[in-house]
């Protein structure tokens, strides 16, 4: 609980990464109009830092700088708002409450790479610590599931099985460094639409598995083998939206990449390399090719949320 003196009065800082998903499998929607999924999700070295203030009692505020900071909602649409709301609401003495958020921003907005979400988890975190909220990792992990299906992933990191419509995750076993090259584009992707496009194209959608292939290449920690079972069900209705990632992809697996996808609902690009010579080349190359927006290299697994200040 609040104690009446803020215990954190300069402030908490989190850190949190983007995710791919090396598999993304997904069935007809449920009920609930959610799809349910089987998906193999990575955190990557790319991060968002959320860093949070006390508040006048009821004060709920965000600010938002950097990679398309212009593009982020800073009213009640905020997921880190909502995050920090929701975690008052059920855990604190809602009336003396409030925060002020600040999150520079990294990773791209409506990029498929869990930008939003990852700004949930991270402002979970930042207002538990802040406010001193007595509250396990499982607690944080069920306000992270109402959040959004990517948030609770965004708190474990790593590499790990996602199901249900995605927020029920567990750590698999995975060796080895991956090194990636990604590749922003010029407009996000709406991952609703994505799902949509998906419905419009596909009949007769059988329930969502992982490959047994890419768990095995996992434990194996073999990148080549990782390369080749990469795989995106959304991938399709996301190159429909957005033509142009055909030749993004194309490009990436002709300079050398082990194997490329359009990471979630896209439109970012992924591409797997064996090292990180590899990597550095290939973001070369693929920047002369002037077809993304820009470029970044980035390593997985990494951790998830984390308080670093
Ligand atoms: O859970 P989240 O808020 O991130 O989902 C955003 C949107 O993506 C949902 O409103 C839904 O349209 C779509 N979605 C889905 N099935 C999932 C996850 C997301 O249809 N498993």
């Amino acid at each position: 609980m609040a104690s009446a003196l803020p215990p954190n009065p300069v402030g908490v800082r989190v850190r949190v990464p983007a995710k791919i998903n090396l598999a993304l499998r997904v069935g007809a929607p449920r009920a609930d109009g959610f799809h349910p999924l089987a998906t193999v999700y990575q955190a990557v070295s790319l991060y968002d830092e959320v860093h949070a203030e006390w508040a006048e009692p009821d004060e709920f505020e965000v600010a938002v700088s950097g990679e398309g900071a212009d593009l982020v909602p800073t009213d009640e649409r905020n997921l880190a708002i909502r995050a920090a709301r929701l975690l008052a609401r059920r855990h604190g003495p809602y009336d003396s409450l409030g925060v002020s958020l600040s999150i520079k921003k990294a990773i791209p907005v409506a990029g498929g790479l869990a930008g939003g979400s990852s700004n949930g988890a991270a402002a979970l975190l930042a207002c538990a610590v802040l406010w001193d909220i007595d509250i396990d990792h499982d607690g944080l992990r069920t306000l992270a599931a109402e959040l959004g299906s990517d948030v609770p992933f965004a708190l474990l990191g790593g590499t790990a099985l996602g199901s249900g419509r995605g927020e029920q995750v567990v750590p698999v076993l995975a060796r080895g460094n991956y090194h990636w090259v990604l590749a922003f584009g010029h407009h996000g992707l709406s991952t609703p639409a994505v799902y949509r496009r998906f419905d419009e194209r596909s009949s007769r959608v059988p329930p969502p598995e992982v490959p047994p292939t890419l768990m095995n290449a996992l434990r194996s920690g073999d990148p080549a083998a990782v390369g080749a079972a990469l795989i995106n069900d959304l991938q399709p209705a996301a190159l429909e939206l957005q033509p142009r990632l055909r030749q993004v992809l194309d490009a990436g697996l002709e300079l050398g990449a082990l194997g490329a996808l359009v990471s979630g609902s896209g439109p970012t690009c992924a591409f797997l390399t064996s090292s990180e010579t590899a990597a550095v080349d290939l973001s070369v190359a693929l920047s002369a090719e002037g077809l993304c927006r820009s470029i970044r290299r980035a390593t997985g697994p990494v951790s998830g949320a984390r308080v670093i200040g």
